[in-house]
């Protein structure tokens, strides 16, 4: 019984996650690229947020971010999604005064992790979105805006049946490329042979029609770079023997 009332609740949540309605009030399914997961926000986290999230958070809005109002400076923006518990996006953003970095997660404890460390380490050109980031591609980021995107290994959606989830696809590239300035970067990273195969595929049939060039001198991958600190998905992927895909556009 107990079993059956969580499968019933599951469904519902389900649902709930990838309904969608349009304009005209008809029903729609929308494909994501993650289900969210439980996870509490610890007492001290909650705390964190709460005392800090109108200098660190942003909310979505249906206009775009004025990035200089928000940072104070014109620095370039780096964009990353997904940042989990976000210390590798913290370190980035320690290490590089002169970027001003957003990171946007769904997954609320990661949040309030990353949030936490920030103020650890004393960062300021840092703000956090807790939402999906492919609506605030789509909505609070406006044409030639970003100095670059990064997505460190992504939820690879292993089966066959669930690629469509990918957060990697034609559409997507071709709406990150137009948010990105002249000279800017799109930094994936993948320990999933696959996914990475699937990620050159995309981006190099799509180079000529959005005008972004590979800077990979082999045409397809480049080394791990040193500036893109080890994330927490990357060690776990290390201690299974992964290897490590990286791929660097740039936005001519
Ligand atoms: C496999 S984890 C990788 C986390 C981190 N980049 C790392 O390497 O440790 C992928 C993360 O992307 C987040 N994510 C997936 N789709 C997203 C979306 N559309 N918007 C924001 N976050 C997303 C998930 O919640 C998850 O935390």
């Amino acid at each position: 019984m107990e079993q059956q009332k969580n499968t019933l609740a599951d469904q519902k949540r389900k649902t709930v996650e990838t309904a969608e309605f349009t304009e005209d009030g008809r029903y729609k399914r929308k494909v994501r690229s993650f289900v969210l997961r439980t996870g509490r926000l610890s007492e001290y986290q909650r705390q964190i947020m709460n005392d800090n999230w109108t200098s660190y958070g942003l909310d979505y809005q249906n206009e775009p971010f004025d990035f200089t109002k928000i940072y104070g400076n014109s620095q370039p923006v780096v964009l990353e999604i997904g940042f989990g518990m976000g210390k590798s996006l913290v370190e980035m953003a320690a290490q590089n005064p002169d970027k001003n970095y957003l990171g946007i997660e769904v997954h609320t404890p990661g949040v309030g992790a990353c949030l936490a460390y920030a103020l650890e380490k004393g960062v300021k050109n840092l703000r956090v979105m807790c939402h999906d980031a492919t609506e605030i591609l789509r909505d609070c980021i406006a044409e030639n805006s970003l100095g670059g995107l990064q997505l460190f290994f992504p939820d690879p959606w292993q089966k066959a049946k669930h690629h469509k989830r990918r957060i990697v696809q034609p559409q997507f590239v071709e709406n990150v490329s137009q948010k990105l300035q002249s000279g800017g970067f799109i930094h994936f990273a993948t320990d999933w042979q696959n996914y990475a195969e699937q990620m050159l595929d995309v981006l190099q049939s799509m180079q000529s029609a959005v005008g972004i060039r590979n800077v990979s001198s082999t045409g397809d991958y480049i080394e791990r770079p040193d500036f893109r600190p080890l994330t927490k998905f990357e060690q776990r992927g290390h201690k299974l023997g992964h290897g490590v895909w990286d791929l660097y556009f740039i936005k001519e």
